[in-house]
């Protein structure tokens, strides 16, 4: 395939957009394009160029998209849907590689796919595979990257950052594969430096392997003088109570974190990543010093 260079961004304003939008310009491989909501007050370099965007008029996204060799979507989780006219936008440009907003667990395990929280990434899929099908210019990539690194911990979603109970899910020691920012967004640099290995399938990219427990260890070695005690929880009864919210309607987010911490923690969920494509897209594993310093530093931003 030609080499990818005009590469449009959605959703650059975001928690993993940003990040991303970054990795682009930085590379230096890319001319970048922002696609934002006209009602978004994001604010974006004067260098960009910018266009704003109504996420459910094709006619609009195409022109928008004209000129396009790949679309990079990190759209909001809550807006999946609005992915499918850029889709179809994407294609009637002639867009040759479009990154859906995947960057999440393994949900090509069949155990996590059926996870509600996931259907509407996964009818994602259906729609992209359909499309490449129908227009053999048209190819796609799914990032996975298990949950993010650095947010993950600054947010307190794998220990409790003040001290006192910290809930270990299924007892904390089963091993799950996880990614900073930075490098989902080195990723997504090499992915479409890379488009005729990355054609048409799910991309695993991970920083390390660890458990809870290696983290709250870390912990206790790091901030000495902080108190943890530890609660186990099942994630089976987590995803119960999150199934009878979702089914009633409440699909808020301590219903959705019951389904994202099965995906990850569960036993044959593929929270590990069997195989990975590190060494394809040239990005280094990180270490468990690595996980320290990191460890290290949102506790002391934290306490
Ligand atoms: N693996 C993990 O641990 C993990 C954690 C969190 C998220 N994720 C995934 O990462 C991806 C990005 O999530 P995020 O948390 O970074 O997203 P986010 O910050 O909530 O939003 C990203 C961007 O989406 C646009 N947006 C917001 N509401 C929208 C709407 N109603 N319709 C269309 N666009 C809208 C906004 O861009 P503009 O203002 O520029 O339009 C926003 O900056 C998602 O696929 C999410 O599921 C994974």
């Amino acid at each position: 395939m030609e080499a990818i260079r005009n590469v449009a961004i959605a959703g650059a304003s975001g928690a993993l957009g940003s990040p991303i939008f970054e990795a682009l310009l930085k590379s230096g491989h890319f001319n970048v394009t922002v696609l934002t909501r006209h009602s978004s007050e994001a604010k974006f370099p004067d260098s960009v160029k910018v266009i704003r965007v109504d996420y459910t008029s094709v006619p609009e996204l195409t022109e928008a998209l004209a000129g396009q060799h790949a679309v990079v979507s990190v759209l909001t989780t809550s807006a999946m849907e609005t992915q499918i006219p850029l889709i179809e936008a994407s294609v009637k440009a002639g867009v040759r590689r479009f990154l859906p907003s995947e960057f999440c667990a393994n949900i090509g395990n069949p155990k996590a796919g059926s996870l509600p929280v996931y259907h509407s990434k996964v009818q994602l899929h259906d729609v992209v595979r359909q499309k490449a099908a129908e227009n053999p210019n048209f190819t796609y990539s799914l990032i996975r990257n298990g949950p993010f690194l650095d947010w993950s911990l600054a947010f307190g979603f794998f220990i409790n950052l003040k001290g006192g109970e910290t809930p270990l899910y299924d007892g904390g020691d089963r091993p799950f594969s996880t990614t900073t920012l930075a490098t989902i967004g080195q990723a997504v640099v090499e992915v479409l430096r890379h488009p005729d290995e990355t054609k048409n399938r799910a991309v695993f990219v991970q920083d390390l392997v660890t458990t809870q427990n290696e983290m709250l260890a870390i912990a206790q070695k790091v901030k000495p003088e902080i108190t943890w005690t530890t609660k186990n929880v099942s994630t089976a009864e987590m995803e119960d109570m999150a199934q009878q919210k979702y089914a009633s309607g409440s699909m808020d987010l301590v219903a959705s974190v019951g389904f994202f911490c099965r995906s990850v923690y569960a036993e044959g969920y593929g929270g590990e990543f069997k195989e990975v494509d590190n060494d394809l897209l040239g990005i280094p594993l990180k270490s468990k010093a690595d996980l320290e310093v990191l460890i290290k530093d949102v506790l002391e931003n934290a306490n």
